[in-house]
Formats: structure tokens, C-alpha cells, sequence
């Protein structure tokens, strides 16, 4: 039987807008549910076939030690550019949280260390203080900027897909962890993606971007190259 809807305007953009993200589907959108109790992944196992998430370990394999992960408790190495070091918590560090949407990162600063302006494509995060004065804040897609200052215990949420920076105002170290409801949230680096893609954008995009000269260009470029 022929649905009469089929051929109406509606349904052909419908099945046109369905079939122009198809082929993104894992990077645009959130987490799928698990459908079984876990999935711990197999990191060595083939990944030329996609799944949901990464292949698991044989159940009869899987122990406690599957569910956890030790990974966070250490501080990380602050002396970079940024002065900052982010320690990721996510399914590739941390195989149990294999399909069950969630990881967690740990973000040591430097006095005045920034975690730079940088936004995930697949979660929404939260933003806990364990220490020190954390300077939270992320832009809206209306320009509108967001922050707080967040002292031990506090909580700031960063809305998916936003971007947002960390930095450390206070007087000594400071830590924080991020959560995120996915297990591999991703992230665009601003300045990274801008100044220090592999090829490089053209100088001429980032010198009509940002109004300014090639020196400048040239002089931020030089920052990331290593
Ligand atoms: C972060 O800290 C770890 C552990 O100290 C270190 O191996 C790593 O190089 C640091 N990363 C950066 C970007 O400084």
C-alpha cells in the first residue's frame, strides 16, 4: 500500500535531510544506549568494521579490574605552553566505559594556567573544582559569555558543543575534573585547529579572519609548531 504522504514535499526533504547526515552519524551525534549490562572494549581488537563503540572483550574474560581505573590520581606535568595538563579519563585510556556514554578527565593548572578555549562535538560537560580558583566560562552561539569562579566542590555545566576555556586565577595549583556524557567526547582546540592544523589553513583565511597582518599570523603559527 502507498502511503499518500510519501510524495509530499515534507517527506521528500525529510528523507533528503536523513540522507545527507547518514554518513556523519558518529560524529554528530550523542551516545547510543548500551544494549547489553557492558561492553568492556578490546582496544586491539580490529576496529576496520564501525560498531557501537569498540568491540568487546569476551564476557568471560571481563574482571574487576575492567571496571577500573587509576589513571587521574596522578598530577599531570603543568610546564607546557598553556600551563595546564589534561589527563583523559575516556574510553581509550579507560576500556569498561566501553558503550556506556560517560568518561572523565582531570585538568591540573599551573598558576594562571589556561585550558585553552575548545569545545567537545559529542557531550556536555561538567566542571568540578577539587582545588585552587578555577576561572570557568563558555560563549553561546549568540556571543553571549558565561563564567564563574569555582572554588573546592563547586560545579559549572558547559552546554554541548559550546566553546570554553579553564583557567586558574588564584594564587597556587589548582585541579579540577571534567565529566561528560559521552566516552570519547572529543575536542576542537581553537587555537590549535586555527594555528596548527596538518596542512596549515592558508594565511591568507586567518589574516582576513582576524584582521590583521601575516606577521601575526606567522607569529601565532610559531607558538604550536614543535
Ligand atoms: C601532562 O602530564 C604528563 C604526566 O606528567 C606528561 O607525560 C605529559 O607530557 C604532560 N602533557 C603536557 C601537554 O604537558
Amino acid at each position: 500500500m502507498i502511503n499518500p504522504s510519501s510524495s509530499s514535499p515534507f517527506h521528500i526533504l525529510s528523507c533528503l535531510v536523513v540522507f545527507l547526515f547518514l554518513p556523519n552519524l558518529p560524529s554528530l551525534l550523542a551516545d547510543p544506549d548500551p544494549s547489553q549490562d557492558f561492553c568492556v572494549a578490546d582496544l586491539s581488537a580490529s576496529r576496520s568494521s564501525s560498531v557501537n563503540g569498540l568491540p568487546c572483550k569476551p564476557a568471560s574474560k571481563v574482571t574487576s579490574d575492567d571496571f577500573f581505573f587509576d589513571g587521574l590520581s596522578k598530577e599531570g606535568d603543568t610546564r607546557g605552553i598553556f600551563g595546564s595538563n589534561l589527563t583523559a579519563g575516556n574510553v581509550l585510556a579507560f576500556p569498561g566505559l566501553n558503550t556506556l556514554g560517560i568518561s572523565v578527565n582531570r585538568v591540573d593548572f599551573a598558576p594562571r594556567g589556561v585550558n585553552p578555549p575548545h569545545s567537545h562535538p559529542r557531550a556536555t560537560e561538567t566542571v568540578l573544582a577539587i582545588s585552587g580558583q578555577v576561572l570557568v566560562g563558555f560563549v553561546t552561539t549568540g556571543n553571549v559569555y558565561y563564567s564563574k569562579v569555582l572554588t573546592a566542590g563547586q560545579i559549572f555545566v558547559i552546554p554541548k558543543g559550546l566553546v570554553h576555556f579553564q583557567m586558574n586565577v588564584g594564587q597556587g595549583k589548582a585541579l579540577a575534573f571534567t565529566s561528560f556524557n559521552s566516552q570519547l567526547p572529543g575536542a576542537a582546540v581553537v587555537p590549535l585547529s586555527l594555528f596548527a592544523s596538518t596542512p596549515s589553513i592558508p594565511n591568507e583565511v586567518l589574516t582576513k579572519t582576524f584582521q590583521v597582518g601575516e606577521n601575526v599570523v606567522n607569529s601565532i603559527k610559531s607558538k604550536f609548531s614543535s
